[in-house]
């Protein structure tokens, strides 16, 4: 669950459960381990996972040997974890963001002990290099491993990764935020902001090329604070000149903060053509007051005139955003300064949500009298808007070629391929002799406000 930095995360686990000796099945009832890597950052995605972990308690009763795991965001809440502690038996280990590595020593003692197990670092960061040989003395029965947490603020490098895909590959940059946004979880349960060496991700990136790969998408929850925690002089926008000069086909990266979008950073997009013409700037709102009140750092003018930049200097350019409506008492006002902000930039795309009160953040304990069906009768005129610049944005493409970075076949018919173009809109096509991880050239026949549909030409 959660965004992509957790995604990349499972890999990781995946990589670590492998070199154990355990391999990937489909099946649940045949699993020996099933792991739930968790996002905490609303409480709808919480409510998911608890569902998820009910639904688990009957595979238990049928194999009692299966061993569950709780990982990820909703591991560094300890309200959270004295809940699945307390009133989920069906769960053998909880362990935290920052443990990720300690998922091999907890099976084993799972496995050796049959007791639960939960580890849940406050702290972050921890450096291992050459974990292999860590795993083997592990195995050795070597039950200190857990010495090897020690120095706060560091990176883990040289974990063994199972990838999901073997065309498009996730790769973090950094890790943490130091942002707090007041509606904003993440920084409590990601720690702070800790940037990889550059020498290690353009190292990554050059053996996914070697590898075949067509597409990388840089990671962090503030990419473009990449580098300040290293104190050296080298930003975001080097390191997209760095990892452009690789040679991969496609480099996209997410998130990016307005806040932190410098001209050394467009300059790197206008100089290499490998860096996809796609931003995702997120706005969260157009009210100069709730975004004050969000601790955004931002304007609406300053974001305005940002984005006005952005679209002056990179045409062609497709962006997206991400709005929270019904911050505590967002008043009409401002919520009409949110629509009108959507006005004026027309977004591809916008990922829109309701406000969720994290515990523990400051904006869940602002006062709060907007009903909740006025937040969700806002959210549903929200998302006609983006619908409708969606479409007017995409309307565009019609009749043109366009680029696919060939992803399989689609989810709703067998006979159409599917994929995305550099500006990430999603194209379901027919042709022939396609392959995953192909680029090809699609006409595009028709559009919808998410997708289009075309023909391949070559
Ligand atoms: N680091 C990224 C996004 C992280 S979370 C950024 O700063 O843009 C992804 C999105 O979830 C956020 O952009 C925000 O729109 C939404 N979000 C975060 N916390 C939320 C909350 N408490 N309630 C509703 N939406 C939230
Ligand atoms: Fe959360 Fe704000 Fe950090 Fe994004 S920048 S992860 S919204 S605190
Ligand atoms: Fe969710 Fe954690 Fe990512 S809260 S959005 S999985 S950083």
């Amino acid at each position: 669950h959660g965004c992509q930095a957790k995604q990349r995360d499972s890999e990781t686990m995946a990589g670590l459960l492998n070199a154990m000796g355990y391999t990937m099945c489909d099946d649940e009832k045949q699993a020996d381990v099933i792991i739930i890597n968790t996002c905490a950052v609303r409480q709808g995605a919480e409510e998911k996972v608890l569902g998820e972990v009910g639904a688990l308690k009957r595979l238990k009763t049928l194999n009692p040997d299966l061993i569950i795991g709780i990982g990820g965001c909703m591991a560094q809440e300890e309200e959270t974890v004295k809940i699945i502690m307390e009133k989920y038996r069906q769960v053998d280990i909880v362990f935290g963001t920052h443990n990720i590595t300690s998922l091999p020593k907890l099976i084993y003692e799972v496995l050796t002990t049959k007791k639960r197990k939960i580890e849940v670092f406050s702290k972050m960061g921890e450096i291992i290099h050459r974990l292999p040989q860590l795993l083997s003395s592990l195995y050795a029965k070597r039950k200190n491993v857990v010495e090897v947490y020690s120095s706060e603020g560091e990176v883990i490098e040289d974990l063994p990764a199972e990838r999901k895909l073997r065309h498009k590959a996730w790769v973090n940059i950094m890790y943490g935020c130091d942002k707090f946004c007041s509606y904003c979880i993440v920084p409590y349960t990601r720690g702070k902001e800790r940037s990889r060496y550059k020498e290690d991700i353009i190292y990554e990136v050059e053996e996914l090329v070697k590898q075949g790969y067509k597409e990388v998408c840089l990671l962090g929850q503030n990419v473009n604070a990449y580098g300040k925690d290293l104190k050296i002089d080298y930003t975001f926008g080097n390191l997209l000149e760095d990892v452009a000069k690789t040679g991969i086909a496609r480099i996209r990266f997410m998130t990016s903060h307005p806040w932190d979008f410098d001209d050394t950073m467009i300059q790197a997009i206008k100089n290499n053509k490998n860096i996809m013409p796609y931003i995702h700037l997120p706005i969260q709102s157009g009210n100069t007051q709730i975004l004050k009140k969000m601790n955004r750092r931002y304007s609406r003018e300053e974001y305005l005139a940002l984005f006005d930049k952005l679209k002056a200097e990179l045409p062609g350019f497709a962006f997206t955003t991400d709005i929270i409506v019904g911050f505590p008492n967002e008043s009409d006002e401002a919520f009409e300064d949110t629509l009108s902000a959507v006005r004026h930039c027309e977004y591809d795309n916008a990922f829109t949500f309701i406000f969720s009160p994290r515990e523990g953040t400051p904006a869940a304990s602002m006062e709060d009298s907007i009903d909740r069906k006025v937040k969700e009768e806002r959210l549903q005129r929200l998302n006609e808007l983006v619908a409708h610049y969606a479409n007017k944005n995409n309307r565009k493409f019609k009749d043109q070629v366009v680029e696919v970075l060939v992803d399989g076949l689609s989810k709703r018919n067998s006979n159409v391929y599917s994929g995305y173009t550099p500006e990430n809109k999603l194209v379901n096509f027919t042709g022939n002799n396609v392959k995953v991880g192909d680029i090809v050239k699609v006409k595009i026949t028709q559009v919808m406000s998410f997708s289009l549909n075309g023909e391949m030409v070559e």
